[in-house]
């Protein structure tokens, strides 16, 4: 586990989104996994700006989503099939047929789950997925829970998530109780994977996850167990790893 440190937001975005530049250089056919969320607005934000320049290129890349609500049509502005073509898709030359997001509105959610699972497999499997972390420690919509889901499925969200998720809705009420996530399992299967963690509040949850004995009642603490996982985190954020277990950190 390699854990970078940067100075503020912008810094840490610019990191992470040269590692998924380099990636996207190194093999333009990259099955590039996406997150949404605040943490990562930074990076699409810089991808799009390198797209620009003639930097990298997504003719032949191939997208998969972690996560999306379930009852939010994909035209509302919340749905995270909106977020990620409003930062991304919209702006760059990715295919729309290579995008994928999982379905939360569909009847038979666990064939959904099923067809998503073996439309990631059938493309050989994501090479570098980016990744936010929750305040429960939830990656994807993996909420605390008595085992590691393997595959994608769909959860009820936790309480402290629908709070922290109320700030992009009009109301609390309005925040979907329920989600389509990639499993535990599936996100371990990705090749690399780059976290990015920005802000005070993700203080103590980032140092349990890198620190603390390996539960699913701390879903992100299964990193651990990767061998190829960058975490960017910007000064807030790596504060408190900073001050109790300084070595883990990149010099
Ligand atoms: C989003 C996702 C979630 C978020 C996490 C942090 O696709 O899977 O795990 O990464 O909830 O969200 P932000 O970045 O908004 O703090």
């Amino acid at each position: 586990m390699k854990i970078i440190e940067a100075k503020n937001y912008d810094h840490m975005s610019h990191i992470a989104a040269n590692i998924i530049a380099s990636q996207l250089i190194l093999c333009p056919k990259t099955v590039l996994g996406l997150a949404t969320g605040s943490s990562p607005e930074g990076i699409y934000k810089e991808l799009v700006e390198k797209y620009n320049n003639g930097d990298i290129d997504f003719s032949q890349v191939v997208s998969f989503n972690l996560d999306e609500y379930c009852g939010l049509p994909r035209e509302h502005e919340q749905s995270y099939y909106y977020y990620q073509n409003n930062h991304l898709f919209s702006k760059v030359n990715i295919s729309k047929e290579n995008t994928h997001l999982p379905n939360g509105n569909v009847d038979d959610i666990n064939a959904e789950c099923e067809n998503y699972e073996k439309m990631i497999a059938e493309s050989g499997g994501v090479d570098i997925q980016i990744l936010g972390i929750g305040h429960t420690g939830h990656i994807g919509f993996n909420e605390p829970s008595d085992s590691f889901a393997k595959m994608t499925h769909s959860v009820d969200l936790e309480q402290v998530t629908i709070e922290a998720n109320a700030r992009f809705f009009n109301s609390i009420d309005e925040v979907p109780k329920k989600a389509v996530t990639m499993g535990i399992g599936t996100i371990m299967r990705a090749k690399k994977l780059v976290m990015v963690v920005s802000g005070k509040d993700k203080a103590e949850i980032l140092y349990k996850s890198v620190t603390g004995e390996v539960t699913p009642k701390v879903p992100a603490t299964i990193l651990q167990f990767h061998k190829d996982v960058t975490i960017v985190a910007d000064a807030d954020a790596i504060s408190i790893l900073k001050e109790k277990a300084p070595h883990m950190i990149s010099k």
